[in-house]
């Protein structure tokens, strides 16, 4: 099967040409144009400026992932319809509809929540390519994970607008049992990255900062200021019987501290490190309460802040203890991409879960597993 896959919920323009068969996934290509530069100036996502950025790119991106493809020969398209921001969605749906209505080709309106998690399934580094650069002639040729003995498993997805635990019994049969009650994780890196005055998105920069904070912990740099004066922050609902999830009081600590620290912009890999370490403590803890209680076979690690080193590092030597199967993608499927939802579509397009193109809409609220 032969997928076109097209991702547009927030700031990045993605398309993917992905096909599946005999149990392999081969990326064709995948084009992600980032809005990052854009946003940076006003320290997060416009969403009015996000939504005329992808009318500007989403056809050329289109037109670079599908290369000398023909068109004839594509499946299915796939496309995102939530959640996310409701004019990028627009963009990539109505796109989607126009060409789904040209080309004669039916049409899988995909979870975006969805494709993070099966973004696991996406193993190697290779076919990527941003876009303007040339098209990666390598494709992707990855044995397709799914066997039967890796549910139930358990997925955390921790993104910038998200932050849940979801049990999955079986192929695209999900049930939400933990959420984020205020800000999702990678919301908190980018608020406490500009309240240290650090650029967006303040992920992979607090990660940065933190592993200058690591090395020095390693060399055991005397004039270190946090082995000696230690910040410490809390660790949110770490003990409470559910799993649910809060950040917003983490970064309200970091506020106050900033406050009363005159020094603070020259302990910015201390901040970093702690912060950052308070994030991870509270995920692996409650994750591997909930990996107990439902007793999987396997886990997933995904979404954007499933980028972050010390994150994956801590999840893996857990998972090694307890001997559970631990899957997460390379880093560059974790943040948003086009191969992912076109993924999530093939399954779906097993099931027939096909949507007419005359009724495909936008949900800016979509949940998954409730
Ligand atoms: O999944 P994603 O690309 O978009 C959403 O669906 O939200 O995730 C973006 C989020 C941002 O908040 C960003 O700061 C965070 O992922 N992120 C990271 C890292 N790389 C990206 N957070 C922590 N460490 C990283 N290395
Ligand atoms: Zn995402």
């Amino acid at each position: 099967m032969l997928i076109l896959g097209i991702e547009s919920s927030c700031d990045e323009t993605a398309a993917a040409l992905v096909e599946i068969k005999n149990e392999k996934i081969k990326i064709i290509s995948n084009v992600v144009s980032s809005q990052i530069k854009i946003h940076q100036q006003y320290g997060g996502v416009v969403p009015e400026i996000a939504a005329r950025c992808h009318i500007e790119k989403i056809l050329p991106v289109i037109i670079e992932a599908l290369g000398g493809n023909e068109k004839k020969k594509i499946d299915c398209i796939a496309v995102t319809i939530g959640p996310g921001l409701i004019t990028s969605l627009l963009v990539g749906i109505e796109t989607a509809r126009t060409l789904a209505y040209l080309w004669n080709k039916p049409i899988i309106g995909v979870n975006h929540l969805e494709g993070h998690i099966v973004s696991v399934l996406l193993n190697q580094n290779k076919g990527i390519s941003n876009f303007k650069s040339q098209i990666s002639k390598q494709t992707q040729n990855v044995k397709l994970k799914i066997q039967k003995n890796i549910f139930p498993a358990m997925a955390l997805l921790v993104s910038g607008g998200h932050t849940e635990l979801i049990l999955i019994k079986d192929i695209l049969k999900y049930k939400k049992i933990g959420q984020t009650r205020d800000d999702a994780a990678g919301e908190a890196f980018d608020k406490v990255a500009k309240l240290l005055n650090l650029d967006y998105p303040g992920g992979p920069i607090i990660a940065a900062n933190a592993a200058i904070k690591i090395k020095n912990q390693k060399s055991k740099i005397k004039n270190d200021y946090f082995l000696n004066n230690k910040i410490k922050f809390p660790r949110p609902m770490i003990n409470s019987n559910d799993f649910d999830f809060s950040f917003s009081g983490l970064k309200t600590a970091v506020f106050y501290q900033l406050k009363k620290d005159v020094d603070w912009n020259k302990k910015i890999p201390e901040y970093c490190y702690e912060f950052q370490q308070a994030v991870v403590d509270v995920l692996t803890h409650k994750t591997f309460k909930a990996i107990e209680k439902y007793k999987v076979k396997t886990f997933f690690l995904s979404g954007g802040v499933a980028a972050n080193q010390e994150l994956r590092k801590q999840f893996e030597l857990k998972s090694k203890k307890c001997k559970i199967k631990f899957f997460v993608p390379p880093k560059n499927f974790c943040t948003d991409n086009a191969a992912m939802i076109a993924v999530a579509g093939y399954f779906n397009a097993l099931a027939k879960k096909y949507t007419p193109w005359q009724k495909l809409k936008p949900d800016s609220n979509l949940e998954l597993g409730v």
